[in-house]
């Protein structure tokens, strides 16, 4: 992929004012929204369920990124697919029969990607990598946002692209979580397509600008 990707996270928006820093993702040079689903099982912490989503569907004019950080996805996959997310990801530990959950996901029209923890390994993937549209690499432990980027993604992400190369396959691969300026242009010299990134973008004083000053880095 040669446009790199810029997914501001709406976990660390100010949800009393959803629509506002929706409105600025929309004006901004970001290209999609990354949207947290967290169940309170599959990670320790709940964010928000489908009326929040329909509610940001609603005005999110970009692509809708939906982060699955739940267990057995497979029951929500239509009802995700009705509320508008063009990219569905579910987690690797999370799902047992993931090439048919892959299939699922396709079948409902989105695009399908799998998430790795910090401690999986990505030559998990090396069976099904080519029916994969997107690999996140999880680049914190899953639940929260605003943690410390952990070190050894750099060279996760060499490796899978390694991997997606020697099985000729498409995939793009998506970094998520402790992105910012910091790390993003080593990212994607690693080869990373897509960076997500919450507290940098939000947190930050002008978060417009913060997106265009990363757009500017790994472009
Ligand atoms: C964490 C989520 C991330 C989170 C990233 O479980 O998947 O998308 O919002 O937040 P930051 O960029 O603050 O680490
Ligand atoms: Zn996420």
């Amino acid at each position: 992929m040669d446009k790199k990707i810029i997914a501001p996270s709406l976990l660390a928006a100010d949800f009393a004012n959803l629509q506002q820093d929706i409105e600025m993702v929309n004006n901004s040079e970001a290209d999609w929204f990354h949207i947290d689903i967290m169940d309170g099982v599959f990670v320790p912490n709940i964010s928000f369920g489908m009326p929040v989503l329909k509610a940001i569907t609603a005005h999110a004019q970009k692509t809708i990124d939906v982060h699955l950080m739940i267990v057995d996805p497979d029951r929500y996959i239509k009802t995700f697919a009705d509320l508008g997310a063009h990219n569905l990801t579910v987690h690797y530990e999370a799902c047992t029969h993931l090439h048919r959950t892959l299939q699922a996901i396709k079948a409902e029209g989105m695009t399908a990607g799998v998430a790795l923890n910090p401690h999986t390994n990505i030559n998990l993937l090396e069976d099904i990598i080519n029916d994969i549209d997107l690999v996140l690499i999880m680049s914190v432990n899953p639940g929260f946002g605003g943690q410390s980027f952990i070190e050894n993604t750099y060279d996760k992400v060499k490796a899978l692209k390694e991997l997606i190369n020697r099985k000729g396959a498409h995939t793009i691969i998506e970094i998520d979580g402790g992105v910012s300026s910091e790390n993003a242009k080593e990212l994607i010299d690693a080869g990373a397509d897509v960076l997500v990134a919450g507290s940098f973008i939000f947190q930050s004083d002008n978060p417009t600008k913060t997106i265009k000053e990363l757009n500017e880095l790994i472009g």
